[in-house]
């Protein structure tokens, strides 16, 4: 073997060790035929740090696959620069930056047996067979399917094909994980599972993993930290629970929670919050008088009876541990969703007052939060 290759393969017994991944003023644009521009993404900056699971979350079309083709170097970014911890890779080809990564629809080789599928990508490499034998037993059996090494992809589930596809990422021993959507063909059972388990193999590992979803309950479920995007730019960027609760603006705030937030039209006047059917909440919030909207998320909607939101229940759910009340408010022909604990009875007709327990408000045009 020549120095060159001996030097870009990593020795099987590396550690695997995270690099911090640092994106800047990352920008993205496609034109079609008709000369028609699509900002994909749009000066994307963001840090993420060395071994940890990011969730990288936003509606379809938002540009997460272009971020992630822009870090592995199939797409050339129009501005920005991308740096593994103090490297500038902006312009590193792709085999040469070492990332591991299963596509949207990853796509095993179908004629090729599991084994031959993980060692692939170190026949390109020229690592020698007895090698790349090794290492592929050793990342087959890191993702569980060490006993299906020689089967088809086509004799497998499709949990056991994406394992297999997540350890030929692997085989590299890649200084980032970037995964697309690695459970979008699994029922929701088998989904559960393989979350779980990238979880697991992520934190045996210890690589930098940037993990593209829409659903936000995966996202927060198994992220170090989450990404909100939106139309080719950055929302927010944090711990799942901290975003959920301190959302910076309305599309975050309407993006996470199932069900999602009630959003109220009201004015804030003098600090004071007052909903459009009269009622007043105090907010400590120091700008001028204007219209806002209020976000109350489900589960701050508290029964009380000195509460100051009225509103005519209108549908009673039980959704198992807990019952979901949708009501009317008063004096607004708008329907709020309560979560409330499943001992209280409730019927279409009764009245209720709720207090909200934590109220964010929203500059009506720019959807900024206001604290
Ligand atoms: N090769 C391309 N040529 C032209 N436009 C493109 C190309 N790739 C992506 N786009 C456009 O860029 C935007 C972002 O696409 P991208 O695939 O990054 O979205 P996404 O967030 O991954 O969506 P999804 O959740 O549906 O996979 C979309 O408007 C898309 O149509
Ligand atoms: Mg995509």
């Amino acid at each position: 073997m020549n120095k060159e290759t001996t030097k870009d393969i990593p020795d099987s017994s590396t550690v695997y060790k995270g690099v911090t991944v640092t994106l800047q003023n990352l920008t993205k644009e496609f034109v079609d035929k008709k000369g028609k521009v699509t900002v994909a993404v749009n000066d994307f900056s963001v840090t993420i740090p060395a071994g940890k699971l990011v969730g990288l979350l936003g509606p379809s079309g938002c540009g997460k696959s272009t971020t992630l083709y822009m870090i592995c170097g199939l797409h050339k970014p129009d501005a920005g620069a991308i740096l593994f911890d103090d490297e500038d890779v902006t312009n590193t080809p792709p085999e040469k930056r070492g990332i591991g990564m299963v596509f949207q629809n990853y796509a095993l080789y179908p004629h090729m047996t599991v084994k031959q599928n993980i060692m692939f990508p170190l026949e390109n490499l020229r690592v020698p067979h007895k090698e790349a034998l090794v290492r592929a037993q050793k990342l087959a059996e890191l993702v569980h399917i060490g006993d299906l090494m020689d089967r088809k992809p086509n004799q497998l589930s499709g949990g056991q094909q994406q394992r297999v596809a997540i350890a030929r990422a692997l085989v590299k021993e890649p200084r980032v994980l970037l995964l697309d959507e690695p459970l979008s063909n699994l029922d929701a059972r088998l989904r559960l599972q393989t979350r779980e388990e990238i979880r697991r193999i992520q934190k045996e590992t210890g690589i930098t993993t940037i993990f593209v979803t829409h659903d936000q309950e995966e996202a927060m479920s198994i992220s170090d930290e989450i990404i909100v995007m939106n139309e080719g730019i950055k929302q927010q960027i944090g711990h799942p629970q901290d975003v959920y609760e301190e959302p910076v603006n309305l599309f975050v705030a309407k993006f996470l929670g199932n069900p999602q937030i009630n959003i109220v039209p009201g004015i804030l006047a003098g600090g004071k919050c007052l909903l459009e059917n009269g009622e007043v909440i105090d907010s400590g919030i120091n700008q001028p008088d204007q219209e806002v909207l209020f976000g109350m998320r489900p589960e701050y909607l508290k029964l009380s009876k000195q509460g100051k939101i009225l509103a005519t229940v209108d549908l009673v759910e039980h959704i198992g541990r807990d019952t979901m009340l949708i009501c009317v408010l008063h004096g607004l022909n708008l329907k709020v969703r309560a979560i409330i604990p499943s001992e209280y009875r409730f019927a279409p007709g009764d009245e209720v007052r709720f207090e909200c327990s934590k109220l964010f408000v929203f500059n009506k045009t720019t959807g900024e939060r206001y604290k």
